[in-house]
């Protein structure tokens, strides 16, 4: 018999991942594939994380901390907020979906800015909330458009911040001006998956909002990036105790992996790791913006460890023939863009062949 989903499922897309390695390089016969599609830390793991890991191992036959105690303590000395102002979820991937499912009613209007994450969109229809769309102006956020768009049945504003995939930023002035605006029943929800790699004066203060308790704001941070622990999923929210309390009403009872939770204590600590992944980052991205430059393709300047370049023929072809060469990058066109391309900055070794890789494309086209 025929079983029907909810009605909300109809307008869900399903997720579209970058492309695993080992499945380039089993698909094409291929050894050596490297991945720039996720904006992952070319790195690796902090040192202290996988030695942290390596020592907790044994007790993988017990249920991990389902409040995340050391963690969440650790998170808060790091961040100078009370631990229960702290939610950690599977990715913040986890904590997108638990704000939805704890905040909107069926119906709800939520905003969504495109080009931006896609997980937006789905943990809002997966509710049945009403995605409102306010694009960016040449990649920019317009937020007196956003302003604009905030009406009665406004419930959550999605805001990446660093965007993905464009990597753009709202500068403090400009969230101000958004946040000062902000009705008592809208929630703004900061994605901040990857501010660790801003490098501009002008980013906002996120926690200063949320410590001033006067907006509803949660700020979103993930150790899947600088920190280079996408593998483990974890991530957490930074909010007033009791917006908090609501998210976990609705997280299931042991949501973070025990191992996830050791090495990510771990790997707060590690400040050489992630000055070193801060640096690794900031000069290939010099890198790539020079050889863009170079071959004359347009390239938006950014304030995280990826780059929204345009292709030099529609992005599918290109990301064909990059495969074809071991690299995985991500199409412009599942953000919309059929001219674009977004990868990930790598290790000077993993730039160089990209870039190598891309003159080639270039030349045969
Ligand atoms: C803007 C943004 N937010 C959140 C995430 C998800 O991070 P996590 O691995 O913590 O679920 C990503 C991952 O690509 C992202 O780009």
């Amino acid at each position: 018999m025929a079983l029907s989903p909810r009605p909300a499922l109809a307008a869900i897309k399903p997720y579209e991942p970058g492309k695993p390695v080992e499945e380039v390089e089993r698909e094409l016969g291929i050894r050596n594939a490297i991945k720039l599609a996720s904006n992952e830390n070319p790195l690796g793991p902090s040192p202290l994380a996988l030695a942290a890991m390596q020592q907790a191992l044994e007790k993988a036959s017990f249920y991990p901390d389902g409040a995340c105690f050391n963690l969440r303590r650790a998170l808060a000395a790091h961040l100078q907020v009370g631990e229960d102002y702290l939610i950690v979820g599977n990715g913040s991937d986890e904590i997108l979906k638990l704000i939805t499912e704890a905040f909107l009613q069926e119906g709800d209007a939520v905003l969504v800015c495109p080009p931006t994450f896609s997980e937006y969109e789905f943990a809002a229809q997966l509710m049945g909330g009403k995605c409102r769309y306010v694009p960016a102006v040449d990649f920019n956020y317009d937020l007196p458009g956003l302003k604009a768009a905030v009406g009665r049945q406004t419930k959550i504003i999605f805001l990446g911040n660093p965007n993905n995939p464009t990597g753009t930023m709202v500068t403090a002035a400009d969230l101000e001006d958004l946040i000062q605006s902000l009705p008592d029943e809208v929630l703004l929800v900061l994605d901040e998956a990857y501010c660790e790699y801003v490098d501009s004066g002008a980013y906002p203060d996120s926690l200063a909002y949320v410590r001033d308790g006067k907006k509803n704001i949660i700020a979103l941070r993930t150790f899947s990036k600088i920190y280079g622990l996408a593998g483990l999923r974890v991530g957490y929210g930074i909010a007033d105790p009791a917006l908090i309390a609501s998210l976990h009403k609705v997280r299931e009872p042991f949501n973070v992996n025990f191992l996830g939770q050791v090495a990510a204590a771990a790997a707060i600590g590690d400040t050489r790791h992630l000055e070193q992944s801060r640096q690794v980052n900031a000069e290939g991205k010099e890198f790539l913006y020079r050889e863009l430059q170079s071959l004359g393709l347009r390239y938006l300047p950014t304030q995280a460890n990826f780059v929204w370049m345009q292709a030099p023929r529609p992005c599918r072809e290109v990301f064909k023939e990059l495969l074809s060469r071991g690299i995985i990058v991500r199409t412009g066109d599942i953000f919309g863009y059929d001219d674009y391309l977004r990868v990930t900055i790598g290790t000077p070794e993993q730039n160089v062949r990209f870039v190598a890789a891309l003159k080639e494309v270039l030349s045969a086209g």
